[in-house]
């Protein structure tokens, strides 16, 4: 492929332009930075008015006229644990995204304990992730009492810095678990080959990546598993929810087996003809549940079209705005689904005016936003679980030294974007249309023509 001549950064570039180049093709004028109209414009926060009066949507979202009857049906029956719904959920989101299996189970960490245990993870291995994650993703690694290993964050995508995972790969590494963060693919060519090179497993957190794709396949069937989750805030909510999707029918027996307190399933049955045959735990979802999740599954592709083509129309134009930098997306993703519309802001082009200043305006100005993740490898929950009984007794005094982890769990790049330079924007914005992006970019716009303004007003 042409883009194998250039670097990884150099390709990244070109694409971008192309992207740019592509919005000016269909007719859009150019932006016109600090243009006396935007500078005249007082910005809201200072008492002038919204450049986006927009009645963004809701979320979840719920047409009770068209949503209500399966989920009140499923109620009405009295059928509530796990049966025919449950499977038809299953089956529905397994052809969705193109694995021979999916499980559903309580939520999207315990998709990746079960996933981690039945992969044969667990006591004195590492595992390799992200620290750019929810903290879900660190715990599911404790909770089989495996110890984290984080590898920095590539500021560029926001996803694990795949040129730094070998570096971290030690005799005890047994799994890379990247996380394809807002439904933008983490580097997978790059890791699958690191995988095979170190014979690990690859477990996907695709917590964040419905229907996203990576070479034209979908995200979380790349790796030997691939977890998801259906909370409140996802492209595709039930409240609560998870669920497994491998191609690696015996695993997912296992896992069958393993989320119904060890009972047998398909070929996780061994020799034993009754009862429990497996260690396990109970994690089932309900019948009404899933009547919720496949009434959420019925519009979740053109939802996520929706939201695809404005989050790229609206990174289009904003990358023209100096110290706004939109997350970007490798080469081999070929479709990516804006769980979370990031961008690095870099307040030097803004006059120093401080990141909270800059959303403070945003706010201000219509457009909701929020600053993201703080540092996942310094939060306290690492050193308690290191004082935990599992962890006493497995691990070596030197292997449980805090600050010796803390040392060398360092992530300089991610520390900057945690700290400094992290906005984010939820996908729901995303489900509006052209008009909407134009009034959000007219709101940077607008912020960044006025940032000598805003930062006087920040220093007073
Ligand atoms: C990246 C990531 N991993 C794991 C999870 C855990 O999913 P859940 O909240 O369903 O347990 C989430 C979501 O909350 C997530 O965003």
């Amino acid at each position: 492929m042409a883009e194998k001549n250039y670097s990884r950064r150099e390709f990244i570039r070109r694409n971008s332009m192309a992207g740019a180049g592509a919005i000016l093709a269909t007719g859009l004028a150019p932006a016109v930075f600090g243009s006396e109209i935007k500078k005249s414009a007082i910005p809201a926060i200072l008492g002038g008015s919204a450049a986006a009066n927009i009645d963004w949507p809701e979320w979840p979202y719920w047409n009770p006229e068209t949503d209500d009857k399966l989920v009140l049906d499923s109620i009405r029956s009295g059928v509530w644990s796990r049966k025919k719904l449950v499977d038809e959920f299953e089956k529905k989101w397994a052809a969705a995204i193109g694995a021979k299996r999916c499980l559903t189970v309580v939520n999207g960490t315990n998709s990746l304990i079960t996933s981690l245990i039945q992969l044969g993870i667990g006591a004195g291995d590492e595992v390799i992730i992200p620290p750019y994650t929810f903290i879900a993703t660190p715990q599911s690694v404790l909770a089989t009492g495996a110890m984290p290993v984080f590898v920095d964050t590539d500021p560029e995508t926001f996803q694990i810095d795949a040129a730094k995972i070998e570096a971290k790969i030690t005799s005890r590494t047994r799994a890379i678990m990247p996380v394809h963060l807002g439904g933008l693919s983490a580097d997978m060519d790059k890791i699958m080959e690191i995988a095979r090179k170190h014979n690990l497993i690859v477990i996907e957190d695709a917590c964040q990546a419905h229907l996203a794709e990576y070479n034209h396949q979908k995200l979380g069937t790349i790796g030997h598993a691939g977890g998801f989750s259906f909370q409140n805030s996802k492209n595709l909510p039930i409240g609560e929810g998870g669920a497994i999707v491998s191609n690696d029918e015996k695993f997912v027996d296992r896992c069958h087996s393993y989320h119904n307190l060890g009972f047998p399933y398909g070929t996780a049955i061994g020799s034993v003809n009754s009862g429990s045959i497996m260690y396990g735990n109970k994690l089932r979802l309900t019948e009404y549940q899933a009547a919720i999740g496949l009434v959420q599954l019925s519009r979740l592709d053109s939802q996520t079209k929706t939201r695809t083509e404005n989050a790229e129309y609206l990174k289009a134009k904003l990358k023209k705005i100096p110290g706004i930098l939109p997350m970007e997306a490798y080469p081999g993703v070929t479709r990516g689904v804006y769980h979370l519309f990031i961008l690095r802001y870099k307040k030097d082009e803004f006059k120093g005016l401080s990141r909270e200043g800059f959303m403070n305006a945003l706010d201000a100005e219509g457009i909701p936003c929020y600053s993201g993740y703080t540092q996942l490898n310094l939060m306290p929950f690492l050193k308690d679980a290191f004082q935990t009984k599992n962890f006493v007794k497995t691990y070596s005094k030197k292997r449980l030294n805090y600050s010796k982890y803390l040392e060398q769990n360092q992530c300089p790049q991610n520390d900057i974007l945690c700290n400094e330079e992290a906005v984010w924007f939820n996908q729901r914005l995303f489900l509006t249309g052209k008009k909407e992006m134009d009034m959000f970019y007219s709101a940077v716009e607008k912020t960044y023509a006025n940032a000598e303004k805003l930062k006087k007003a920040e220093t007073k």
